[in-house]
């Protein structure tokens, strides 16, 4: 394979930035030309790509968000407005294309994989629900960032003996609301993979205060519901001071952490040796420490699920 691109789509997350800078570095270091497709899909199909050589990806592996950008781009379900990308990547002679995205991007690199072009896809969502992996970039930054939240936010729901209900994201998937529930010490999370009576969380909070706790933290996961029906619902069977926080998209910012860099720099390494390998329609992984890959269709057939036993346990700790 002499010439590739790299592309990143969907939901910006930290990290993105080190998968481009390993897919750009690899693949010139194995003198191969990379280009880098700008605004994700929505980019390929307006022809947005440049070649990138070895400064274009200097300086960027501490930034958070994507210098390539990203875009959600629902036309490319359409047979029609993926054949004018392809096209236009046939025309740069480019063979294989690297999509660094969540599940919405997988379809699209799929679709691309069946019509011709090998494509090779790298996790990057912090909201860590994607099959085949155990970890997706940015997630633990993501993580991190709630939970200096969380720690701030005691603080005060201490001076005030408050209840805060934290919303946090996910969509579908609960991991940002178990993890930082649990590393937060939180009261009570509530994750769209197990309902919890309100009544239930109200009676806890109760017994809390009746021991002289001064204050709860709840985390929601906005799967689940929104921060806000969460407080309304708890104060029916409840008289508490409860106040709101919704983390909204500084989730997704900031400077990736350690763990995400590294993670985002073997993934993009990884997804060039599978290009040059002459492979095609897998997603890179990280399972058990060692580096996986999945094909597309694996990925899609089941649901993504959490870790039971860390459930189990951070409601074990949360007495
Ligand atoms: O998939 C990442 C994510 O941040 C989700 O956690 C959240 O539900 C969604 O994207 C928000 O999307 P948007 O930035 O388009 O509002």
């Amino acid at each position: 394979m002499k010439k590739i691109a790299v592309l990143t789509s969907g939901g910006d997350s930290p990290g993105m930035n080190a998968a481009v800078r390993a897919v750009v570095r690899k693949a010139i270091y194995h003198d191969i030309e990379v280009y880098g497709v700008y605004q994700g899909y929505q980019g390929l199909i307006n022809n947005n790509i440049k070649e990138m050589d070895r400064g274009s990806v200097g300086d960027k592996i501490q930034r958070g968000g994507t210098f390539l950008q990203s875009a959600r781009c629902p036309e490319f379900k359409d047979p029609e407005v993926r054949k004018k990308g392809i096209q236009n990547l046939q025309q740069m002679g480019i063979e294989g294309l690297v999509v660094v995205g969540g599940d919405g991007s997988y379809r699209g690199a799929q679709r691309l994989n069946e019509e011709g072009i090998k494509t090779i896809g790298i996790p990057g969502t912090i909201d860590n629900d994607i099959n085949g992996t155990d970890f997706t970039i940015g997630f633990d930054t993501a993580l991190n960032t709630i939970i200096e939240v969380v720690d701030k936010i005691r603080d005060t729901a201490s001076s005030h003996e408050r209840t805060f209900i934290i919303e946090v994201m996910g969509r579908d998937a609960g991991d940002l609301a178990l993890w930082s529930a649990l590393a937060g010490g939180a009261e009570t999370v509530l994750i769209p993979e197990h309902k919890k009576d309100v009544q239930e969380i109200a009676d806890k909070i109760q017994q809390g205060i009746e021991r002289g706790k001064k204050h709860s933290i709840i985390i929601v996961a906005e799967g689940v519901m929104s921060g806000d029906h969460c407080s309304e619902e708890l104060k029916k069977y409840i008289n508490v001071d409860t106040r709101v926080s919704v983390l909204g998209h500084m989730q997704r910012g900031g400077s990736p952490s350690g763990m995400d860099r590294v993670l985002a720099s073997r993934f993009g390494a990884y997804a060039v040796n599978l290009l040059m390998a002459g492979e095609s329609g897998y997603a890179v992984g990280i399972q058990n420490n060692k580096l996986t890959k999945t094909k597309f269709e694996d990925i899609f057939s089941s649901h993504h699920e959490i870790d039971e036993d860390m459930y189990r346990l951070t409601n074990e700790l949360s007495i």
